[in-house]
């Protein structure tokens, strides 16, 4: 296993996206929705670097394999909080085509949301689907596939504690 981003530089960085969000939402109530599993390790660094009183919740988002509409993303987990006229933060751990995010922000603005903007550790640009206004990046990274601080390969790999690159996987 190559290390892409390590354990310093993560925190660094966690530190400084966390010190924004303080700055942007003085005086604001937000609520983080995570997207799980991969956010899980993020969002709990993340949010103890932001000097806010905040709620969080959790959604689970799949992507459909079956053959009838492949692409397809499912809700699996919804957002338990009521989110009218909620400021909301979404955190995902990696943003790749988009539409896993793309999805999550139609349904939050559907819930009436008063703003919503997006967390994000990890960018892969390139690979962008659908364009998404990302708020907070971590790392704008090449188009390699990457593991460890919440990433998986089959489930596995996400308790590492630095971000790195699967050997034989691209
Ligand atoms: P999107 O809908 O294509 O943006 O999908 C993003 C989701 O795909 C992420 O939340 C991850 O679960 C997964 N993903 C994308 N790239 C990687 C990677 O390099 N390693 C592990 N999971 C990835
Ligand atoms: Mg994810």
């Amino acid at each position: 296993m190559k290390i892409l981003i390590d354990r310093d530089r993560i925190e660094e960085r966690v530190r400084e996206l966390g010190k924004e969000i303080t700055v942007d939402y003085k005086d604001k109530y937000p609520v983080f929705v995570g997207i799980l599993k991969g956010a899980f390790i993020f969002l709990a660094d993340l949010v103890r670097n932001v000097n806010l009183e905040a709620e969080f919740d959790f959604v689970v988002v799949s992507l459909y394999k079956g053959k009838k509409s492949p692409g397809m993303i499912i809700l699996e987990r919804e957002v338990l909080t009521d989110l009218s006229s909620r400021d909301v933060i979404i955190v995902d751990e990696i943003l790749d085509t988009g539409k896993t995010l793309e999805f999550l922000i139609n349904h939050i603005k559907e819930k009436g949301a008063r703003s919503i903007k997006t967390c994000i550790l990890l960018s892969k640009k390139k690979k962008r689907k659908v364009s998404i206004k990302t708020d907070y990046v971590g790392f704008e990274i090449e188009d390699k596939f990457v593991v460890g601080y919440g990433l998986d390969y089959n489930q596995r790999y996400r308790n590492l504690p630095f971000v790195g690159l699967l050997d034989g996987k691209d």
